[in-house]
This record gives structure tokens, C-alpha cells and sequence, in this order.
């Protein structure tokens, strides 16, 4: 079992975490929380999506945010595009990395983005294309990856199904999503070893919600794999409007305690991460969903 040394968080919270969130979140709070995970020393982090404001009116303000980010050399911002509008639109705000979605389920696909697989792969294809002459890195997500809210269990061959047609487009790294937070360790090894069937183990990463609280376990199943990359999300904000029942993504705080824990080195200042974290949280009325933050801050207060 070779654990790997390093480990890359990329940073979901202000764009899977704040686009469940119904109360209104103004740019300057979207904006503020960014600039917090940059201090924290975060290097990777999905600020926003390009989507349709009628679907997801959270991230309406997308290039606002854009706009509003003050950038730290060393640190690649990445947002969502379903399809060309939502690709020119982010293309002007100037990503480093656009972040393409697909999911291993029709259901899922159709209620997401509103139409099936095969056509979310023929929108992407150009939205690839434009970036990548662009100079904009191009990652992409399989939700739905163990487990669909509407069609239930999802096998492993439908995440290899779509990592295929990932890679014939031109896709550079893909990352395998519990979109429901349903799967376990085994399933997700499954799932994971669909996806490597098509990219390198450097070019794959997890991607879990934690609404069963497995997600920790997964993500170290993960890593005695080698996979090394994770989705991770501060203060476990999170979940996607169009999967009910769904929870936040795995807290960043805690996938940070259990690495540094493991002698895992990210870059991260889990400090500095709990204060993001806290910061968001107030802005939002609520506790942090993070095991590691709360024992944190309680420690704090003795
Ligand atoms: P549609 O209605 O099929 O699109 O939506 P359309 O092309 O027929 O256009 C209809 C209207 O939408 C038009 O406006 C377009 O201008 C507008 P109207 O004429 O009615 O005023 N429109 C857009 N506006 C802004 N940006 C765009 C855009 N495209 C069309 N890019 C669409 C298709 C994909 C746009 C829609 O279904 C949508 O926005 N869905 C939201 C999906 C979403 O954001 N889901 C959450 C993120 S995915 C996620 O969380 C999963 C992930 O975390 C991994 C995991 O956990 O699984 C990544
Ligand atoms: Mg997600």
C-alpha cells in the first residue's frame, strides 16, 4: 500500500457548496470566502458556474465573482460550463480551468442539465475545442457515479461508459462523483477503476457528497489506490439543486485533519481553513458541517 506523499484539494464550497443555498449569498460573501481559501492556502478553487440563472439563481452573480476575485499568483480558478453560452460567458471573465459535467445516469442528466448523455457530450465538444485553444484547462465531472437519485444503483460500466466519451472529446481529468453521498468504499473503488480504464491515476479524482458519512472512508480507499486528488468542500457546504436529499460535499477541514494526520502534506493551513470555514458559516446562520472544525473551534474556546 503506497500512500501518495502529496494530495490536491481542489475547492468546491463556493460553487457546489453556495449553490444549494436558498437564502441569497451576496458577491462580496462569495468573494470574501474566496480570497479566506486562497490565505488558507488552497491552489485550486471552483468560484462559481456559468449556468442558467433561471436553474440555479444562486450563481446568477457568476461574473461578478469573477470580477471581484483578487487573483494570488499560483492559484487556478475554475468555474462550471453546461454548454457554449455558459463556456462564453466564463471565457470572458478569465478561468484558468473550466470544469465540463456529465452524469453516468440519464435521469440525473435530464433533470440536471436537461438532456441525455449523449447530447450533453455533442455540447461539449466544442466547449472543449474553444478552451483548450484558448489555453483554458478543461476537467469534468461524472455525477451520479455510484448512485442516481432516480434510477438508484449505477454500475461501474456506466462511469466507463462516460469517461470514454470524456476522453474521445479531448477531456484532460476527469472526476468520479457521488453526486448522493450513497456509496461505500468498495463501490467507489469500482466506480474509480471505470474512470482509470481511460485516464491516468494523476488525471482522476474523487468527488464525494457525504450525506451517508462515508465519504472519509472513500476518500482514504482513494488514496491506498494512489488516486491523490479530491473535491473537497469547506465547511461541508453543498449539494446539487437537482438531487434531492442530497448533503454538502466532504468538509475540507476533515479531509485536511485526516491527510496531516497520515503525513500527508496539501499546502493547507487547517487554521486558517477552519476560520473560512467559520466565516461562511456565520454568513449563512449556521454551525460548520465539519467534525474536525467544530472540535477545533470548541478547542479553541477552552
Ligand atoms: P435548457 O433550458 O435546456 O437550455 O437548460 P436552452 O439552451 O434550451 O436555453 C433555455 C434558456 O436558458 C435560454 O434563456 C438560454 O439563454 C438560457 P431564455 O431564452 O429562456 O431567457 N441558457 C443559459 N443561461 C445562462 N448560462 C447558460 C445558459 N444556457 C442556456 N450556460 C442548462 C440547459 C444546462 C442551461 C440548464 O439545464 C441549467 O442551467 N442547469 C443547471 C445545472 C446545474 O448547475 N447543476 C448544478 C451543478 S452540477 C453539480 O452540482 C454536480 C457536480 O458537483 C458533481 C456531482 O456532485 O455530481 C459537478
Ligand atoms: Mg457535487
Amino acid at each position: 500500500m503506497a500512500l501518495p506523499t502529496r494530495v490536491k484539494l481542489v475547492e468546491v464550497g463556493p460553487r457546489d457548496g453556495l449553490q444549494n443555498e436558498k437564502q441569497p449569498v451576496g458577491a462580496a460573501t462569495k468573494i470574501e470566502l474566496v480570497h479566506r481559501l486562497q490565505a488558507a492556502g488552497l491552489t485550486e478553487i471552483e468560484v462559481t458556474s456559468f449556468v442558467s440563472p433561471k436553474w440555479v439563481p444562486q450563481m446568477a452573480d457568476n461574473a461578478e465573482v469573477m470580477a471581484g476575485i483578487t487573483r494570488k499568483p499560483g492559484v487556478r480558478y475554475a468555474v462550471l460550463t453546461p454548454n457554449m453560452q455558459g463556456y462564453l460567458a466564463a471565457a470572458a471573465t478569465r478561468p484558468d480551468e473550466i470544469v465540463v459535467f456529465a452524469s453516468a445516469s440519464e435521469a440525473f442528466s435530464q433533470k440536471n442539465i436537461n438532456c441525455s448523455i449523449a447530447q450533453s457530450i455533442e455540447r461539449f465538444r466544442p466547449v472543449v475545442q474553444a478552451a483548450q485553444a484558448q489555453g483554458i484547462a478543461v476537467r469534468s465531472a461524472i455525477s451520479c457515479a455510484v448512485g442516481c437519485p432516480y434510477e438508484g444503483e449505477v454500475a461501474p460500466e456506466r462511469v466507463e461508459l462516460v469517461a470514454r466519451l470524456m476522453r474521445e472529446i479531448g477531456v484532460e481529468y476527469v472526476g468520479v462523483a457521488d453526486t448522493i453521498g450513497v456509496g461505500t468504499p468498495l463501490k467507489v473503488q469500482r466506480a474509480m477503476e471505470a474512470a482509470l480504464k481511460h485516464y491516468d491515476i494523476g488525471a482522476v479524482a474523487g468527488h464525494f457528497h457525504d450525506t451517508y458519512g462515508q465519504a472519509l472512508a472513500n476518500t482514504l480507499r482513494c488514496l491506498e489506490m494512489g488516486i491523490w486528488q479530491f473535491d473537497t468542500s469547506v465547511a461541508g457546504l453543498g449539494g446539487c439543486p437537482y438531487a434531492k436529499g442530497a448533503t454538502g460535499n466532504v468538509a475540507t477541514e476533515d479531509v485536511v485533519y485526516l491527510l496531516h494526520g497520515m503525513g500527508i502534506e496539501t499546502g493547507i493551513d487547517l487554521d486558517r481553513l477552519v476560520d473560512a470555514g467559520q466565516f461562511i458559516s456565520d454568513a449563512l446562520g449556521r454551525k460548520p458541517q465539519s467534525r474536525a472544525a467544530n472540535a477545533l473551534l470548541a478547542k479553541r474556546e477552552r
